[in-house]
């Protein structure tokens, strides 16, 4: 059961000034199919029903119970990711939005993402997400190859992608094409072909991620055969200049963007922003003025729909250990090409620069990060190998 409101306000060692912006994360599990290199919480739906209502009064049961934690605090951004959000009607995203704004304030330039899936397109579906209150759309488009598509499991080719994305752009002002590279027998040609046809749409924001084999996919039982490391960093490299040449700049690892297109959603879990996350699986980060929380809703969807009803999404909750603090932060700010101020390290973690001082130094001493008086980012060898920085600021064990 989670902890009272008046539980996560009492006394503590931290000393959080202010309070960080608050973002919204809303998880929709189910995808017509489930790919064999995924481990998102998403699951095969089939020839089965979607229970978009019950899921939807779910929902809404989950925000309202957990209201007390982010009263009065507006919302700078909501994300309805997944799993594939638009196998879920216009119409039910009309309501989840309704639902929301009804019951927090949303800020009048709140960015509202959908992700969607060029399987589930049809002519219009588009402009009817943005006609319920949608005024982003991520598509996972990952390749415009039709044998790589095939080779990565994808339900939907090219020609779908690509009328996805064309619609998208119509629809939308703001949208991001979601690409993955190193993917099973690509060769260098292909990619380029990937990003000269993702270019053509003219893209305000291109993600692009290294193919990885994660645990329990089906691809960790059955790997295929992928490009090796100098080729893979040879994509890298062309990802990097080409994007550049597009007009895209890399301000995140993995995130390109036209100058202020960046995804305002992520941005703020990269600046260590809090975020409340409703939905099956959906993790929360909730800051209060002596302590940082984070949560986690039951992941089943059938065991979040049943708990979520009864009042009762949360599966479990924790505060952050004080000495962890420095290393969540780094996770996420030095993902960022222009890195963190000074300042915003002590608004968000509550702690002292002191805390971090002989890490900042180390770090420095072995070229990987550039720091002036007030601000600390990743050297380009401090981006090439960041888990290595990252790991400077571990809590002694
Ligand atoms: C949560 S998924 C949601 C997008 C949507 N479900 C889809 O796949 O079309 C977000 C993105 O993460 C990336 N991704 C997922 N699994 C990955 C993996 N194993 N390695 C690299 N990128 C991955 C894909 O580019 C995907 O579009
Ligand atoms: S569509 Fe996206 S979320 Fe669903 S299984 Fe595939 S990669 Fe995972």
């Amino acid at each position: 059961m989670a902890a009272t409101v008046e539980h996560h306000l009492r006394p503590g060692t931290l000393q959080l000034a202010t309070l960080p912006p608050l973002a919204l994360y809303v998880h929709l599990p189910w995808c017509l199919a489930k790919c064999p290199y995924c481990d998102f919480n998403s699951h095969e739906i089939g020839s089965k029903a979607l229970p978009e209502q019950r899921y939807l009064a779910a929902l809404r049961a989950d925000l309202e119970a957990a209201l007390p934690l982010v009263w009065g605090r507006p919302v700078v951004s909501v994300f309805i990711g997944g799993g594939t959000p638009s196998l879920f009607s216009p119409d039910g995203i009309d309501a989840l939005i309704s639902s929301v704004r009804s019951l927090l304030p949303l800020e009048t330039a709140c960015e509202i993402t959908l992700e969607a899936n060029p399987g589930t397109f049809e002519r219009e579906r588009f402009r009817a997400f943005a006609q319920a209150g949608v005024n982003r759309l991520s598509i996972g488009v990952q390749s415009f190859d039709d044998a790589l598509l095939q080779r990565i499991g994808r339900v939907h080719d090219s020609r779908q992608a690509r009328a996805a994305v064309q619609e998208a752009s119509e629809a939308f002002e703001r949208f991001n094409i979601d690409l993955m590279y190193a993917l099973p027998g690509q060769t260098l040609q292909q990619l380029h072909s990937d990003l000269d046809q993702a270019f053509a749409f003219r893209p305000p924001h291109l993600s692009v991620y290294h193919l990885t084999i994660e645990p329990n996919t089906r691809f960790a039982l059955n790997p295929p055969e992928r490009p090796d490391d100098d080729l893979a960093s040879d994509m890298l490299d062309a990802i990097v200049e080409r994007t550049q040449g597009a007009g895209l700049q890399r301000y995140e690892v993995s995130a390109f963007a036209r100058p202020g297109r960046e995804c305002l959603h992520n941005l703020n879990y990269w600046q260590f922003g809090d975020y409340l996350g409703i939905g099956a699986g959906a993790h929360g980060k909730i800051s209060f003025p002596h302590r940082v929380l984070r949560q986690q809703r039951w992941r089943e969807p059938m065991s979040y729909l049943e708990h979520a009803l009864a009042g009762n999404a949360i599966s479990n909750e924790h505060e952050v250990a004080r000495d962890a603090l420095a290393f969540e932060f780094m996770l996420n700010a030095l993902r960022l090409r222009d890195g963190f101020t000074t300042a915003l390290f002590v608004e968000r973690t509550g702690l002292p620069l002191s805390t971090i001082e002989p890490a900042l130094r180390s770090a420095e001493a072995r070229g990987l990060i550039e720091r002036d008086a007030t601000s600390v980012r990743p050297s380009p060898r401090g981006f090439d190998f960041l888990s290595d920085l990252q790991q400077l600021f571990l809590p002694p064990a």
